[in-house]
């Protein structure tokens, strides 16, 4: 049995006739105008769809970009209204303040049936600051909290955290979706557990490491950061992207994961090449055969032969990082290998396979291998801090 969830779903609510102040993460890229990703408008429709059936009224409250409590014409939510609309395909308003007079008619005149946008909560500097004050504007505008944003909920700022303790506060459909899906990867998994971890510096991932040697049955270690763990053991790494400084730190990660019983898990051949560019004359050697001159790019197809059979005898992975340049042209081959694996064994239900975080989702999607994931996040930094083991402030303020 699963333990009862500290804090309430959009189902323990009573919508009909309520303003539902919904807090949504729609930060999403944009060019020329245009809309160039909409996975993060797709997810929050289920929840503005819930509150719209249950007679309720949605109002969107969101970031866009980091304007610094300055108006910024090009970080105004507006310019996402259109796509919002037609994704939703009902009424969408659009508020040109997020709090005053504005937000006031702007939630006032909200017919049934209609989504109200307001306004960049960021065009206010409080906003980010967790201003007291500002959250109490924000929630004077609606009768319910709801929190759909998992992917800003890293930010302790007035319409992820204040706010929650000043409304009767509920999470949203993919604030679930992305808690059950984590809680799974690493809360209570099924064992073996495999995470992989890439990136290029160590610097950056220390606590995730830290972390993850206490969770995980294998640790897969790709990317920049997998050199400086090889140079702390002695291995050259030629002219590698390489953080030496940080070889007690590495030997530190090793030991604690020997004394856990978690694998690391580090490429056993490599790709090399003398130059970083795309289609650069390139060779696979062993792994302690990188040549001076020469720097690692990828992993090479034993280490691949040899996280196939890691992959296969798993039961959950979760994945933050490629485990080489996957950028760049033939540099991808690794970590595309990789996702085969993932991918067939999730097909076949052998495996729950959870990723996120930007470079990750990217390689994933390049690889053409979105759908074979059990669950892909939202979320970057969130996802990353969850996966550090750190309380995320959005979601302890529902509780
Ligand atoms: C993101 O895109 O990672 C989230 O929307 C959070 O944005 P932030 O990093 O500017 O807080
Ligand atoms: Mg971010």
């Amino acid at each position: 049995m699963t333990a009862a969830k500290p804090w309430k779903t959009l189902d323990d609510m009573e919508l009909a006739g309520k303003v539902v102040l919904t807090r949504v993460d729609i930060n999403v890229p944009m060019d020329a105008g245009r809309v160039t990703d909409m996975t993060r408008i797709e997810r929050i429709l289920p929840t503005v769809r819930d509150i719209l059936a249950a007679g309720g009224k949605p109002v969107l409250l969101a970031h866009f970009g980091r304007p610094k409590g300055e108006v910024r014409a090009d970080m105004s939510l507006g310019l996402i209204r259109d796509a919002l609309e037609g994704a939703l395909g009902s009424p969408v308003k659009f508020a040109a303040n997020c709090i005053g007079a504005d937000a006031k008619h702007g939630v006032a005149d909200l017919a049934d049936g209609e989504t109200l946008l307001l306004e960049n909560t960021r065009f206010h500097a409080e906003e980010t600051k967790n201003d007291a004050m500002f959250a109490a504007s924000l929630a004077a505008l609606g009768d319910i909290y709801c929190n759909d944003a998992f992917s800003a909920a890293h930010r302790a700022h007035a319409s992820t955290e204040a706010i929650a303790r000043l409304l009767p506060a509920c999470a949203g459909r993919l604030m679930q979706a992305e808690l059950s899906a984590l809680e799974g990867a690493l809360g209570a998994p099924e064992r073996p557990v495999v995470a992989v971890v890439g990136g290029a510096k160590v610097s950056t991932k220390l606590d995730l490491l830290g972390n993850l040697v206490g969770k995980a049955d294998h640790l897969i270690i790709g990317g920049g950061m997998a050199n400086t763990f090889l140079a702390a053991q002695g291995v050259s790494v030629g002219k590698s992207l390489c953080e030496h400084d940080l070889a007690d730190t590495a030997r530190d990660i090793l030991a604690k994961a020997e004394a856990a019983g978690c694998e690391i898990i580090l490429p056993r051949d490599i790709t090399v090449a003398r130059e970083f560019a795309a289609n650069a004359a390139h060779e696979i050697v062993a792994v302690d055969a990188c040549p001076d001159d020469a720097m690692i790019l990828d992993v090479g197809s034993e280490t691949n032969a040899y996280l196939a059979e890691v992959i296969k005898g798993a039961k959950t992975l979760i994945m933050n990082g490629p485990l080489g340049v996957f950028e760049m042209e033939p540099f991808q081959t690794g970590t595309f290998a990789m996702l085969d694996v993932i991918a067939a064994q999730t097909d076949a239900d052998a495996l729950v396979s959870v990723a996120g975080g930007g470079d990750t989702v990217a390689a994933i999607n390049a690889a053409g291998k979105a759908d074979n994931f059990s669950y892909i996040s939202t979320a970057g930094g969130a996802f990353l801090e969850w996966m550090e083991g750190k309380t995320l402030p959005g979601v302890a303020a529902l509780a």
